[in-house]
Formats: structure tokens, sequence, C-alpha cells
């Protein structure tokens, strides 16, 4: 059951899909006051877990530590970090009880749905003690039902039906900060080729533009555009644009002009255009929170579709901003006023600190305005909008330019309500091995809250990796539909074409393709009924107290259980089965072993070049049979299966719900795409 409250005068964020009635009562979960905005608490017991809050640092259960939902662009992603790129204002206190396992009646989840600045604290002050402080102005949604899964999917339906991506955007991509031209474009795609390697996409970062300006391509870069994206195509391969959120101020530059002739940027306090820099210097933001501004913005990505791109990743929307350019005259004069002075300690740090604090200055969001509906709104009060709005205008003007095909879009920056429109990335991760478990972590969170097409820069965005780095986070990513390698402009090239292990390479890739009709039926299915594609084990296992503990390990769709490796010169992991398992060995898709574990604690050795996964009792998946020179998605055969399972003795079949369809069209028809397969136990003897 969902109950809303409501308090003050909130804006309508379009976060939710379903009409609730408001409640009057107090509130039953929480304890509320509302003399500094919404703040409301309640007790924790010793072994309750909180689930949720999607994109944010630490743990999967996030008990012990304060998240600020305020949308940031900050690169360093350390467990110290409170904020990062998105705002999901969901979580879930599962209660337990004595025995440790689940209390369904009094677990429940809570949606604070508030586009300010919402502060969660789980626990960090007082251990026993949940505080979330919002606004005054907010909605308040509280969510009680049969325990964990069934309250996330309450939430679910909720705020509507999680995007739908083409079939290719599930296959391997390559990116990087520093691909210049069609020459670097062509070498990527010729080198993997080159290896055997399958390839779905290669991305355009900001240099494809002509000095930084959006939906313009660089003529001496990519003289041809529209031919090159078709020469791409031929081999199977998409290329994906970056689209930035600033548009540059420039004289005679089309979506300059048409944004000032029609009042489509946001407003400072005098009126006047806000001037804020990012990659081009300066530039205005396209007011997407304002309908008119927002379809108007949206329409241009048609610019880059008419030149036949079908993929985008919207950046720097928070909004990021380096500079205004209010803040930066003065930051200047102040800095020029100390040039012959003796700096000591005090006067050196406060000069540091002024310059650091010219980019995503608080007082910058606090200066400029929205049109939302004929209303001024300021935009600290909305902040957390600007990336889903962002997103949503591309997405809405897909509907119009491609009404009958599905286009790849994801955002970095993100609020409740864009997961209908697309997916996220997790933004500018290191080359560090905490960071696969971070991404790890992150993915069940993003599920709850809608957000299912998802992955994290494999590899590492900043600093250099290393080959086993790489290797060890594409054997977790094989199972995110987001499979993308990418890397900053500076960094060692991580291309797999640039180590040795070439063929470990391979194997792992392929086996991603090998999985992929498992892995797309369950996304779709997850995304048209609401439920989780990534979830933590204690989700599946409630009853089972050591289950909540389990930080590492996530189950994947129906069937199956991964317990990646993360740590660097291990040779396998500690694995807990919450019952007993069919653990698969790939060391490459045809190459597999396959052995029975008992339910309990067990050390597994997970070779460099290894795939674990471990098969749920009575569970089966399908696995498709590629041939050697697999290139894409396109090119594999869904007749050409066979099944892995696990099924104990006193059953002879059991049932596997297969969905498919042509992955790019979007009538999504049950009678047609969903099969009811039967399985016999005979036909896993391969395993
Ligand atoms: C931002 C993005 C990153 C991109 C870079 C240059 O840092 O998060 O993915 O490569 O900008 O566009």
């Amino acid at each position: 059951m969902i109950q809303k409250y409501v308090y003050g005068h909130p804006i309508n964020t379009d976060a939710v899909v379903m009409e609730i009635p408001e409640r009057r009562e107090t509130l039953s979960v929480m304890e509320l006051t509302e003399s500094d905005g919404v703040r409301l608490c309640c007790r924790m017991e010793e072994n309750d877990v909180v689930y949720g809050l999607g994109e944010q640092v630490r743990g999967m259960n996030k008990r012990g530590f304060t998240y600020i939902s305020y949308a940031e662009d900050d690169s360093i992603h350390t467990e110290n970090r409170r904020s990062l790129y998105a705002a999901h204002n969901f979580l879930v206190l599962g209660r337990r009880n004595q025995e440790k396992s689940l209390n369904k009646d009094q677990s429940f989840g809570i949606f604070v749905d508030d586009p300010g600045r919402v502060v969660f604290d789980v626990g960090e002050t007082k251990y026993n003690q949940l505080v979330i402080q919002a606004g005054s102005d907010c909605v308040i949604y509280v969510i009680d039902g049969e325990g964990l899964k069934d309250i996330v999917k309450q939430f679910r339906k909720l705020i509507g039906q999680s995007y739908l991506p083409p079939k290719w955007a599930f296959g391997y991509q390559q990116s990087r900060w520093g691909y210049r031209n069609e020459d670097d474009v062509r070498e990527v795609v010729n080198r993997h080729h080159g290896q055997g390697v399958p390839l779905e996409a290669v991305y355009l970062d900001i240099d494809y533009m002509e000095d930084y300006k959006d939906f313009t391509v660089d003529k001496e870069k990519f003289p041809k555009f529209g031919a090159f994206t078709g020469e791409m195509k031929e081999r199977g391969v998409h290329l994906v644009p970056i689209i930035d959120a600033g548009v540059k101020i420039e004289k005679g530059y089309p979506i300059y002009e048409e944004g000032v002739q029609n009042d489509y940027f946001c407003k400072d306090e005098n009126g006047e255009n806000f001037v804020a820099a990012v990659w081009p210097g300066r530039v205005h933001f396209p007011d997407v929170l304002n309908q008119e501004a927002r379809d108007w913005f949206g329409g241009k990505y048609r610019i880059l579709m008419e030149q036949g791109i079908d993929g985008f990743w919207n950046d720097m929307n928070e909004p990021a901003i380096f500079y205004s350019e209010k803040n930066l005259k003065k930051v200047m004069d102040e800095v020029l006023s100390l040039k012959d002075e003796n700096l000591d300690i005090d006067s050196y740090f406060h000069m540091t600190g002024i310059v650091a604090g010219l980019s995503n200055n608080q007082e910058d969001y606090k200066s400029f305005y929205h049109n939302m509906n004929g209303k001024k709104q300021r935009h600290d009060k909305v902040h957390n909008l600007y990336g889903f709005n962002m997103t949503r205008a591309a997405a809405e003007a897909f509907e119009k330019i491609a009404p009958d095909k599905r286009t790849l879009l994801f955002s970095r920056s993100s609020y409740i309500g864009m997961h209908r429109y697309g997916g996220i990335w997790t933004g500018d991760n290191e080359s560090w091995w905490s960071h696969i478990l971070l991404s790890m972590q992150q993915m069940p969170s993003l599920n709850m809250c809608g957000i299912l097409y998802t992955g994290s820069d494999i590899g590492g965005f900043a600093n250099d990796t290393t080959e086993d780095l790489l290797m060890r986070w594409l054997e977790f990513a094989i199972f995110t539909p987001l499979m993308r390698n990418h890397s900053a402009m500076g960094t060692r090239e991580q291309e797999i074409y640039q180590f040795e292990r070439i063929e470990d390479f391979r194997n792992i890739i392929r086996i991603r393709y090998g999985l992929l009709p498992y892995i797309y039926s369950e996304y779709m299915k997850a995304a048209l009924t609401d439920e989780m594609y990534f979830r933590p084990v204690s989700f599946d296992y409630p009853e089972d107290a050591f289950a909540y503990q389990v930080e590492d390990q996530l189950m994947v769709g129906d069937s199956i259980m991964i317990a990646p490796v993360y740590v660097q010169n291990a040779k396998g992991r500690y694995v807990y089965l919450p019952e007993e398992m069919l653990m698969v060995r790939m060391h490459s898709l045809e190459d597999r072993t396959s052995k029975v574990l008992g339910k309990g604690h067990h050390y597994v050795e997970i070779g460099l070049n290894e795939l674990v996964i471990f098969v749920k009792k009575n569970h089966v998946l399908p696995l498709a049979v590629l041939d050697k020179d697999v290139k894409t998605t396109a090119d594999v055969a869904e007749t050409n299966m066979e099944w892995l399972g696990f099924i104990g003795e006193s059953v002879e079949s059991v049932e596997y719900v297969l969905y498919n369809d042509d992955g790019i069209s979007r009538d999504y028809v049950p009678e047609k795409d969903w099969k009811k397969m039967i399985v016999q136990k005979k036909e896993l003897e391969r395993v």
C-alpha cells in the first residue's frame, strides 16, 4: 500500500505517474517536525537494514553514513563523499526480528519527492536513528508491502516503466575522451575486429564538435559525417556522440541565436541570460524545465539523427559549472589585490580556497532562474531536476523524430522519473579496484529507483588502468546492461588490444555475447514488469540472516548469482551460497565445467581469465552458440541456443520465460515476445 503526504506547496516534479489520494493524518512510520523544513525521524533496531538511494558511495546497506541528494559534478568518488551526480530519494528500511529474518509488517519504503537538497542521515549521527531532512515543500510517499521486493515493486509501479534501449545497446562498446577524428575511430574498429573481438559502438566525446558547440560536427575531423556514420553502420558499429548541457555563447551559432531570441535560456537575478562557463568557455543553460524550451532543445538532436546517429549520452547536466562570469570577476579582483602581499597561512589558504570554489559554487546555483509554467523558479530549489529534464528533452523529441524505433540514451545526472526516458552511467570513476566494488554496490540501488540501463566506466575513467584491473572489471561488467570501456584523456590507453592477454579479453567479451539471450530477456522482463534486474542477495533470501551481510555478490535476473573478484592479485574469493547452487566455471564460452556446491561459505579459486557464475536450483538460462567471427549482437542467432542450468533430483523439467523481440521496434507484444520454454533435464547434459 502507498500513502501520500503533501507538505507546503510542492512543485510537480513528474517523478511519479500514479494518482494517489492525499492523506491528511500524520505519517505513521516516522516522527515528523515541520519547523525548519520537513524533518522525519525514526528509530532503527540493531539489525535493521537500509537499502536504496540509487547512485551513492558506500555499501548496498546504506546504514552508518549521511548522504545528500544534491547532484554534483565531483569526480572523486571516495567514501567520504555525500553526493554524486544524481538524486534518488528512495530507500527501504528492512526491519529484522530477533532471529534476524525480515519482519515484513514493520518494513517500509519512503520516497521524498523534493528536487532541492535532501539529507539522509542513515544512522551516522546516532547509529539507531534515521533522520531525513527535506525542504518545506515536498511530497512524501510511504510504502509497505510483503517484504523488500514487493515494496520496491510497488514503488516502481508508482514511478512508471523503465527505459527500454535497443538490443544493440547490450553489446560491447568502446569509448575514450581523446578519439580525435575519423581515422582514430576507424582504428578502434579495425583493431577490435582484427582481434576477433565483437564491437557494437564507438563513442564520440567532446572533440567531435566544432569548438565544443552542441549539435555541430568539426568538418576538419569528420569531413563527411553522414557518410562516415553509414560506413560504420555497415560494419555493425554505431557512433554515439556526447551532448553537453551548456550552449556556447557565440554570435552566428544558430542554437545560441535561437535560444536568445526565444528566451529559452536560464536567467540571472536581473532577467539577463545567466552566464556560466564549461568546455567552450562562456555558455548559457537551456531552460529544460520550461516545456517550450525543452521541446526546442530536444528538437536539435534531429540534426545528428539525420546524419545516421541513433544513440546519445548527455553530460555535464547537474549542471556542472566551471565558473560563473559574475563569481570569476569577484575572485579575480580579490586574487589580483593580493599580488604583492605577504601571503601567510590564512590569506594563502583563503586565496586557494576561493579559486577552488569557483567550480559548482552553491551561490551560483542560487543565482539563476527557470521559467516553470510561467512561474519564476530559483534553480537551487529544483536543482536535481536539470539532468532529468535535459534527458527528457531528448527522449520526447525521439518520439517525434523516430517514433517506431528505440534510441540509445543515457545521462550523467538524474532524478527519479528520468528512468522512464533513459539510463545513466555512473560518471567519472577511477582505475581503482575499490571502484569495481562500488559499481557492484550501486547497481541494485539504482535498479530500486527504476534505473535499469546502467553501468560504470569499465577499466576506470581517471588514472592509468592495468591489464588485470581491466580484466576483472570486464568479468563483472559482462552483466551490466551498459558495457562500455571509457577513459579520460591523458590516461593510459585502455582498449583491450593495448594489452598482451588478448585471447582472454576476447573470451570474456564473447561470453557476454553468449549470455545475451539471458541478459536481454531478464532486462526486458524486469523493465516491463517493474522488477529489479540486479538484487542484493537478501532480496531473494529474506529468511537467511547471513544474506544481509553479503555486500559483494549480486543476484542477476531470475536464475543466477555472481561473485566477482575485485581485489588485485587475488586468485579467488570467499562466496556465500544461500542455498545449494551449480557453480559454472568458464574459460571461454565453449570451455565450461560445473560442480554443485552446498549452502554455506566456500573459498572459490577464480583465475584471472575465468568467469564463474552460480545457477540457482531448478533454474536454467539460455546461452547462445556463437560463430567464430561474431561481430555484433545481430550475429547472435536466437535459433542456435543451448541451456545451462541446475535441475534437482526429483524434478524432470523447469520452465523459463524467454523474452525476445526484434531489438528495435517499440511494440512489446506479450504473445509474440514472451515464450514459455520447458527445459528438460536431459537438455542440460552438455554442461
Ligand atoms: C565528463 C564526463 C566524461 C567525459 C568528459 C569529457 O568528465 O563525465 O565521461 O569523457 O566529461 O567530455
